[in-house]
């Protein structure tokens, strides 16, 4: 591997390098030794890269269990199919899962290995940039149901988290810009110099290079954004909340889209308009939201509410969102690039619709 980072959490390390999956049959093992590996991935990942993963863990002990790409497969009937399939191939208690896959994947995988034999340890391969920079730690995992995304799951951290950026060549362009949209999140919350850099990189990304090191920086530097949040609080209670911004109207839009926008593109123009609301709302220094449109509008990511999306109908989904409390929608919000606001009061605003409708507007 050339350069390599490493971010600890508690309970596992996240390894990034181009070139990660040469040394995967090692830090699998290393980690989380089984019986047999159950390696789970998708109908596009697994062609490219399944092959090499089962050869590393040896072909006797590991099978490969595909599944159809898509956020529309990430359901109870595909964790079903899943686990019926490791029933009849004889896999028992002594199992590893590898999530070999984006985020749908590892979700998917991960309440897999939540759940079957009561718990059984898991990996995670993330091969998205979403899920190499979001999705891939912090143990959250499960499906989406007919009354909304991730409604059933449960938290089960992985054993480990393998990030190879060069399986970012294959990543499609759409997807590798949506993920930079996280990135530029990480920067937000946390780490004013990394969203500069992030919003740099984003700007440039069709001429990137997957196994440069200016990918594994940035990789790495949005793992240790999310892992010191996820420590400081596994279960979402507090500082969590963070994470959360740009998403009370991404996913409002996103669900107005009908799930036509990818979720970072969804993520991108919540970013703009929550920060709109941040300054609005008097909780943001201004100049903020300027700042996060331009770093939107270079990355190429959309800046603004499709315009034939109806405002009312996207303030109704953001207080149907979970993270709405007594029917007022909550917003975790900036105080500047790299800090969030209302740490005194649980990192979340409730925020007046009307506000919500003239930064809509
Ligand atoms: N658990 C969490 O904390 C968390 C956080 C954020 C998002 N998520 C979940 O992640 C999911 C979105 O993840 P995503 O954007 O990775 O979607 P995805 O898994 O659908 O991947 C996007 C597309 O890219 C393809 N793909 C992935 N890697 C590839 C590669 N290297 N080469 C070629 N094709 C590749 C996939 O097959 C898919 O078609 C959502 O379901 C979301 O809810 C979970
Ligand atoms: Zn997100």
């Amino acid at each position: 591997m050339s350069t390599s980072r490493e971010v600890e959490l508690p309970t596992y390390r996240v390894t990034i390098a181009a070139g990660a999956l040469a040394h995967i049959g090692e830090l699998v093992t290393g980690v989380a030794r089984a019986h047999r590996y159950a390696i789970v991935t998708d109908s596009n990942v697994g062609p490219l890269y399944a092959a090499e993963v089962r050869r590393a863990l040896g072909e006797q002990n590991a099978s490969v269990f595909t599944i159809p790409a898509g956020e529309a497969h990430k359901t109870r009937d595909t964790w079903s199919r899943l686990t019926d399939e490791l029933l009849s191939a004889g896999f028992g208690r002594d199992t590893t899962v590898v999530a070999l896959g984006g985020g749908v994947v590892g979700d998917l995988a991960g309440f897999v290995a939540a759940t079957f034999m009561r718990g059984v340890p898991y990996v995670q391969v993330p091969t998205s940039l979403l899920a190499m920079i979001d999705a891939s730690v912090g143990g959250k995992t499960g499906v989406d149901t007919a009354a909304g995304k991730n409604l059933v799951g449960a938290f089960h951290q992985p054993a480990a988290v393998v990030a190879d950026t060069t399986l970012l060549s294959t990543l499609p362009a759409d997807h590798l810009r949506a993920g930079m949209a996280e990135a530029l999140k990480h920067g937000v919350i946390a780490d004013a110099d990394y969203f500069e850099s992030a919003s740099r990189i984003a700007s440039t990304r069709h001429a990137l290079d997957p196994a440069a090191n200016a990918m594994v920086e940035l990789v790495a530097r949005s793992v240790a954004i999310k892992a010191d949040i996820v420590r400081r609080d596994e279960r979402e209670s507090g500082v969590r909340k963070t994470l959360n911004f740009g998403h009370t109207i991404g996913h409002a839009v996103e669900l107005c889209s009908g799930y036509t926008l990818l979720h970072g593109d969804a993520v991108a123009i919540g970013m703009v308009h929550e920060s709109e609301l941040a300054e609005r709302i008097g909780v943001a220094a201004s100049g903020t939201a300027a700042r996060v449109r331009e770093s939107v509008r270079v990355a190429g990511l959309p800046d603004r509410r499709p315009q034939a999306m109806s405002i009312d109908d996207v303030i109704a989904a953001t207080r149907g969102d979970k993270k709405a409390r007594a029917g007022r929608a909550e917003y975790a919000l900036p105080s500047r690039i790299g800090a969030m606001a209302a740490a005194d009061r649980g990192w979340s605003l409730p925020v007046a619709d009307d506000d919500v409708r003239q930064v809509l507007a």
